[in-house]
């Protein structure tokens, strides 16, 4: 047993790295579906039964625990699941409550009313799936009140870091920046809510400036799995092995992956 990580395609990687610095032995086991990347482009349903279907994979691996690492999913298929498929003593988390969590600066679990807090004017960064579920803004306004949100679906952007074009990539997230700008000219902090965007985080502040606070997803969503694994140590699984699976070509996934993470991980057909 493990936990395992699911992503669309190799964005979630990103929160994997965060995951195995902060908990080096942790076995993990790694799911991107990149033969049906990007989500950000599909329907809720199809989200649904490809996520879904990836985490079946995952459980079927040994896995008690898997991390939706892909924002797409978890605002379009998460609750869906928790609330009529996730079977009984397996668990499915996703990664944006810490996020939410971290920028209206609560801790977990803390369910108090919602409250006025630091930021006020905040764009959101993510695919045209996720901006369309709304989800970020109801979990914002669970928490606070007074903040506004000013969501720029940035399509494109994943298809090109999966193609490894950051040139594209980098120009494509300057162009989103622009057009949320012309929406709301003064942000005070950004969320990067997509788990590839990571990749881009120095072109998004760049592009926002030095007073925008850019929070992305990684090390809050490993502090986040660390403090539940003290609380349910039970579902960290007793496995020793970590393991990369691809839906998509395994060779081409692990030469992008090295681009990627700098370092070479070898992908296994899933
Ligand atoms: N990494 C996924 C996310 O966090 C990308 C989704 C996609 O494949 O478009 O939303």
């Amino acid at each position: 047993m493990a936990v395992g990580i699911f992503d669309s395609g190799l964005g979630g990687l990103t929160i994997h790295r965060a995951i195995a610095d902060r908990m080096p032995d942790l076995p993990l086991v790694y799911l991107g579906d990149s033969a049906n990347a990007p989500y950000g482009v599909r329907k809720a349903d199809d989200i649904y039964d490809l996520t879904t279907a990836a985490t079946q994979r995952l459980f079927d691996e040994g896995c008690d625990l898997v991390i939706l690492a892909c924002n797409t999913a978890s605002a379009a298929a998460l609750r869906r699941m928790q609330e009529g498929w996730v079977p009984k003593g397996k668990r499915v988390l996703g990664v944006f409550v810490p996020l939410i969590e971290a920028l209206t600066e609560r801790q977990w679990g803390d369910n108090s009313p919602p409250r006025e807090v630091a930021v006020k004017h905040v764009a959101l960064f993510a695919t045209p799936a996720t901006v369309s579920t709304r989800a970020f803004q109801r979990e914002l306004a669970f928490r606070a009140i007074g903040v506004d949100v000013e969501a720029q679906a940035c399509g494109g952007v994943v298809d090109a870091i999966e193609e490894g074009d950051f040139v594209l990539a980098e120009a494509l997230v300057r162009s989103h920046v622009d057009a949320l700008k012309r929406k709301m000219p003064s942000p005070d902090a950004a969320m990067l809510g997509c788990t590839h965007y990571p990749l881009l985080a120095e072109a998004f502040q760049d592009a926002l400036g030095p007073d925008v606070q850019v929070f992305s997803q990684a090390n809050l969503v490993a502090a986040s799995l660390a403090d539940y694994l003290e609380r349910r140590p039970e579902m960290r699984g007793n496995g020793t092995e970590s393991r990369f699976l691809t839906t998509g070509d395994p060779k081409r996934v692990s030469d992008r992956a090295m681009q990627f993470l700098g370092r070479s991980i070898t992908f296994e057909p899933a």
